[in-house]
């Protein structure tokens, strides 16, 4: 008996992801697109890493840090976190998703340097980075066959937003990530 699988595009499927109700799946295909999940993306769901094969959260009012425990999907080929509110940097434990072939991560509200970890993943062949505020992207990420990094904030590089807007991003209070993968509020001042 299988369990009932994924995908579940554009439905009403209203779940808290921090609830534990997605990660405890045993679903190797997660599709939840154009669907008003919020919440956060859980640390648990690095417990799915003897099955998941496909992660897309394409759309889904997620405001969230990108936790690093997500590097234990292992058998992950597809991992689609676009049109988001992801904030933060991109962990570095990306690098070690070895079966990652297809990364998408445009429009959220990314920034830091692209690790190196990531480009250098054997089987990635398209790199989606498009509107966010990376500010830097390491020279082997210029091998992947399919990039787009356009709109981030990439100095001397074609494409990018204007020094205004990055100017104004950069004087926003810095994220913090929560445990539970969410994202703190600013401290307030006192
Ligand atoms: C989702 O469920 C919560 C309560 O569990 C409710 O407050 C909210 O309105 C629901 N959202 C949608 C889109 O149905
Ligand atoms: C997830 O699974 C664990 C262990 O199997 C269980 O203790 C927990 O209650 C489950 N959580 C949910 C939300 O089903
Ligand atoms: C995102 O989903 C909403 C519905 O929840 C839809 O109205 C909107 O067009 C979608 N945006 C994109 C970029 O697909
Ligand atoms: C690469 O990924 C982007 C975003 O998911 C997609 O729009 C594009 O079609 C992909 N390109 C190829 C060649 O698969």
């Amino acid at each position: 008996m299988s369990p009932p699988a994924s995908p579940l595009p554009d439905n009403r499927f209203n779940v808290s992801l921090s609830s534990g109700g997605i990660t405890n799946s045993t679903a190797s295909v997660i599709v939840l697109a154009n669907t008003a999940l919020a919440g956060c993306l859980p640390p648990t769901i690095g417990d799915m890493a003897d099955t998941l094969v496909e992660l897309v959260l394409l759309n889904t009012s997620i405001s969230s840090c990108i936790p690093p425990e997500i590097g234990k999907l292992k058998k992950l080929k597809v991992l689609d976190l676009s049109h988001n509110e992801f904030a933060g940097e991109l962990p570095d434990a990306i690098g070690d998703m070895e079966s990652l072939e297809v990364i998408n991560v445009g429009y959220n509200m990314l920034s830091g340097a692209v690790p190196e970890s990531v480009c250098l993943l054997p089987n990635l062949k398209n790199l989606t980075l498009v509107g966010n505020y990376f500010c830097d992207e390491p020279v082997s990420c210029l091998h992947i066959p399919r990039r787009d990094d356009r709109m981030n904030c990439i100095p001397d590089w074609p494409h990018q937003r204007s020094h205004e807007q990055c100017v104004a991003f950069d004087h926003r209070p810095p994220v913090h990530c929560a445990t539970d993968g969410c994202i703190l509020p600013p401290p307030k001042r006192l």
